[in-house]
């Protein structure tokens, strides 16, 4: 109950509805009682629709503002690394050092995936896409887990966290290597997290592994950036499956089929080819008109922002690093000339103005991840990779607390009730 309260008047009716309020955030309307009453909301796409409470992070699109557990996204960019920033996620605190060293070492204990795994790449083409071998691999973790897989066992949720923070970055380099044909190469754990991963994509049998600390540095930042963004579409998927007392693996795994859509997070792959399909500068504004209009399907790849009506911070952050990482690497990508061009005529031009579209997380990512010599193709990848510890903290949020299955219903247009009509009368 709540002493704030929302009135309702309907067919002569009238509903008293509570009203909730967060920590900071739009208060919320608990339309419960509506189903009681012979109503349902109605809220395609879930515009207007807190589904869920939830402590791990906040988003303020109009301000542009993207929190976890408090903490500014750039700060944590900046002062902080990918590991830490997981153990945030899971446990709404920074770690201590002592807790820092625990964590970071029990996720190296588990980096290596049993043996048996790499068999099912077997199973796919060379040619398949990475996204589709990651939905099956990571779904069939879960065969592997028999003796740790009872959602309601809090130490086999914490178990089942560490396992697919540890073995995405492993799934995803055998991924990578898989597709280019070259032999998996298994975890170093003397190396960091992010080197250790680059190692697993980039090193090969027959030479020593040296990792750039420069694009380690990167990649962890990209990590980062990735790690988690409050109820959107994949960790929304995330909690429906895990609502139905689905194992761990199977959620994520669903999480990262959600992800692949371009809408979402296959947007920095799209956003890839979008840039070198123009090519040119000269071409912008030739792209810029087809994403005007209306009778053109065509969207500006890495543009707009369901929450975001502002700059997404997470942008600001990796349009810096771009500039930093391709200096420091000394490549020169006319592409990031083409995305920074393209940025400023959108931000110019009215139409993307008055729908307030402002680049978004995938806009520049791409431009780095090319620098660092990883494939369009894995680009999506690469965010399923970074938004584990988001979705693991959110399914481990819900399955820890008391939750219903999820199970939205409809306003429904179809026939009404009519009888049968045999084939020899219709
Ligand atoms: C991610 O939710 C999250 O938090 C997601 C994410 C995360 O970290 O999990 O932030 C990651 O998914 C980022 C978004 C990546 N997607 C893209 O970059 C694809 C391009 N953008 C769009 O398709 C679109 O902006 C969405 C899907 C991101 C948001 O769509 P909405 O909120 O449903 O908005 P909309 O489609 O209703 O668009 C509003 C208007 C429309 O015009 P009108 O019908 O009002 O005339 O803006 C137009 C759209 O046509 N519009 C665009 C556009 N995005 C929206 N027009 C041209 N180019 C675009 N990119």
């Amino acid at each position: 109950m709540s002493d704030k309260k929302a009135t309702l008047s309907v067919d002569g009716k009238t509903l008293e509805l509570d009203v909730y309020s967060g920590t900071i955030g739009p208060d919320v309307i608990d339309v419960s009682p509506l189903t009681g009453n012979g109503y349902f909301t109605y809220d395609p796409g879930f515009v207007s629709t807190a589904s869920t409470e939830s402590k791990i992070t906040y988003i303020d699109g109009n301000q542009g503002i993207l929190l976890h557990g408090g903490y500014p996204i750039d700060q944590l960019a900046e002062q902080s690394d990918y590991l830490e920033t997981c153990y945030l996620l899971l446990y709404g605190a920074l770690p201590t050092a002592e807790q820092k060293e625990k964590f970071v070492n029990k996720v190296r204990m588990h980096t290596m995936v049993n043996d048996q795994v790499s068999t099912f790449f077997k199973g796919f083409r060379r040619d398949a896409h990475p996204m589709a071998i990651m939905c099956g691999v990571v779904g069939a973790l879960s065969a592997f887990y028999h003796d740790s897989l009872d959602i309601k066992d809090e130490q086999h949720r914490q178990i089942s966290a560490i396992r697919l923070i540890a073995k995405m970055p492993t799934l995803a380099a055998m991924t990578y290597k898989y597709t280019i044909g070259q032999p998996f190469m298994y975890p170093q754990n003397h190396l960091s997290y992010s080197e250790n991963f680059l190692h697993m994509m980039f090193g090969n049998p027959c030479e020593p592994s040296k990792v750039n600390p420069v694009v380690a540095r990167a990649m962890d930042k990209i990590f980062i950036l990735h790690a988690d963004h409050e109820q959107n579409a994949s960790t929304s998927t995330v909690r429906l499956a895990g609502s139905t007392g689905a194992n761990p693996f199977a959620c994520i795994s669903a999480g990262i089929a959600a992800l692949w859509g371009p809408s979402h997070g296959g947007a920095n792959e799209a956003v890839l080819n979008m840039l070198e399909e123009i090519g040119d500068e000269s071409r912008i504004d030739e792209f810029v008109a087809k994403a005007k209009d209306k009778d053109d399907p065509f969207r500006l790849m890495g543009f707009g922002h369901r929450v975001y009506k502002n700059f997404d911070p997470r942008a600001k952050v990796m349009k810096q690093a771009a500039d930093e990482v391709l200096a420091e690497l000394g490549v020169d990508d006319p592409l990031l000339r083409i995305a920074k061009r393209l940025e400023q005529i959108a931000l110019e031009d009215e139409y993307f103005v008055s729908k307030k579209l402002y680049p978004n997380v995938d806009f520049y990512s791409g431009i780095i991840l090319k620098a660092i010599g990883i494939p369009t193709s894995m680009f999506t990848v690469i965010f399923a990779l970074g938004r584990t510890p988001g979705w693991i903290a959110h399914w481990n949020e819900m399955i820890s607390g008391s939750y219903k299955i999820g199970r939205p219903r409809q306003l429904y247009t179809g026939p009404a009730q009519r009888d049968f009509v045999p084939l020899d009368k219709r």
